[in-house]
């Protein structure tokens, strides 16, 4: 079930790993080494016993970046199963959901991430399609290697999937005139050019993709509301993962069936990720401090925790309102400062769609 992409990210994984651990000071060298030798040690073992392929991430396992490393944890199974629906082809054009979010990457995709994988397939691995993987899905030539190299140069350089959303037959603007460099100039259709988003710490969404979209009545999909999460949000993701393989996998919509798109959620929904070593700093999850995933896995939440303007959040206020009477709107009476007793005690109502994320 390994795909090209997952071995090439694991031997990346390791190979920066090591030259990015020389850079970090002398005192944690040995600890993160020690922790790296560990991890290869389990991956060798879990290759040894499968016989032949690695199809497992145990939890603990730090991925290399430009900051030092992150990791990914999850709250199922000890770590990532590479061997789920998320892992497999479901559609018809070689690509599965971690073609675009690899565990290396934060369940993202790197720019580094993809040139490397053009490198080495000539532009020939899965995410290399024209479907969306290319800067526009006509007047390109992709026999040649030359061809392909310009025709995918935004995924390659900047991890860009086109992105291609038909102008609504309601919408209440029109588009008059298109200039895309890449000659997608339809005015119907309108190519949009988004990073993968993680498919991580989906625990924290209000609403799921860029634009909300796989959170409002107008695709079928529900609204995330303080009422209705985390029903709403998991339905949702799994309404997202069967458009997810139509549009990118080019499905016949059959997979992932509804067991499938059970199992993807649950893989989702169980994962967080965060930075786990600063370059400069070591762990970020050592001598008290909060950083790494673990920590994430038991922060408190509910939709809108963050918004200041939610009526929940006065509650986080509790120890100054104690003793103050009701909030009503004009009725509190503590020496608030000005700026928090406007955010207190004022509503607002803010208009348009789900689109906010906390
Ligand atoms: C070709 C690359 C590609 C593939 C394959 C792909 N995705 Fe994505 N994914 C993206 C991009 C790009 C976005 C952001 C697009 C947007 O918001 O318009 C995204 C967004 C998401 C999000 C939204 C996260 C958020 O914060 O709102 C989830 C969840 C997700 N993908 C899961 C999946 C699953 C599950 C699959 C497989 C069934 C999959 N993806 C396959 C590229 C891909």
């Amino acid at each position: 079930m390994r795909t090209f992409a997952q071995q090439s990210s694991f031997m990346r994984c390791l190979s920066q790993f090591f030259v990015r651990s020389f850079r970090l000071p002398h005192q944690y060298k040995r600890n993160v080494l020690s922790g790296v030798f560990l991890t290869v040690a389990t991956l060798i073992a879990i290759v040894g016993v499968s016989g032949k392929q690695f199809s497992f991430i145990p939890n603990g396992t730090f991925f290399a970046n430009p900051g030092g490393a992150s990791e990914t944890y999850s709250t199922t199974s000890g770590g990532i199963d590479l061997t789920g629906p998320f892992f497999q082809s479901m559609g018809t054009n070689g690509r599965s959901c971690a073609t675009c979010h690899q565990p290396s990457d934060a369940m993202s995709v790197a720019a580094a991430n993809v040139q490397q994988r053009f490198s080495l397939t000539q532009g020939q691995d899965p995410i290399f399609r024209t479907v969306d993987g290319s800067n526009c899905n006509h007047s390109i030539d992709v026999s040649t290697l030359a061809g392909r190299s310009a025709a995918y140069s935004l995924l390659r350089t900047r991890g860009l999937i086109r992105i291609a959303i038909a102008v609504p037959a309601s919408a209440d603007y029109q588009v008059v005139s298109v200039n895309n460099p890449y000659g997608c100039n339809e005015s119907d259709v309108i190519s949009m050019y988004r990073r993968p988003l993680p498919s991580t710490n989906l625990r924290f969404l209000s609403a799921v993709m860029f634009d909300g979209r796989e959170s409002t009545p107008a695709t079928g999909t529900t609204k995330i509301l303080y009422s209705n999460y985390p029903t709403s949000l998991l339905n949702d993701l799994a309404h997202q993962s069967v458009d997810a393989t139509i549009n990118h996998a080019q499905g016949d919509g059959t997979r992932p069936t509804p067991a499938e798109q059970q199992q993807i959620v649950n893989f989702e929904m169980a994962l967080s990720t965060a930075q786990t070593i600063g370059n400069y700093l070591g762990r970020l999850d050592a001598h008290g401090a909060n950083g790494g995933p673990v920590a994430l896995t038991t922060k408190p939440f509910f939709l809108s925790i963050n918004s200041s303007v939610n009526p929940l959040v006065p509650t986080l206020e509790t120890p100054l309102l104690r003793s103050s009477t009701p909030l009503t709107p004009g009725r509190l009476s503590l020496p608030l400062p000005r700026g928090r007793r406007l955010r207190v005690a004022k509503p607002f109502s803010i208009p348009g769609p789900s689109t906010s994320r906390v």
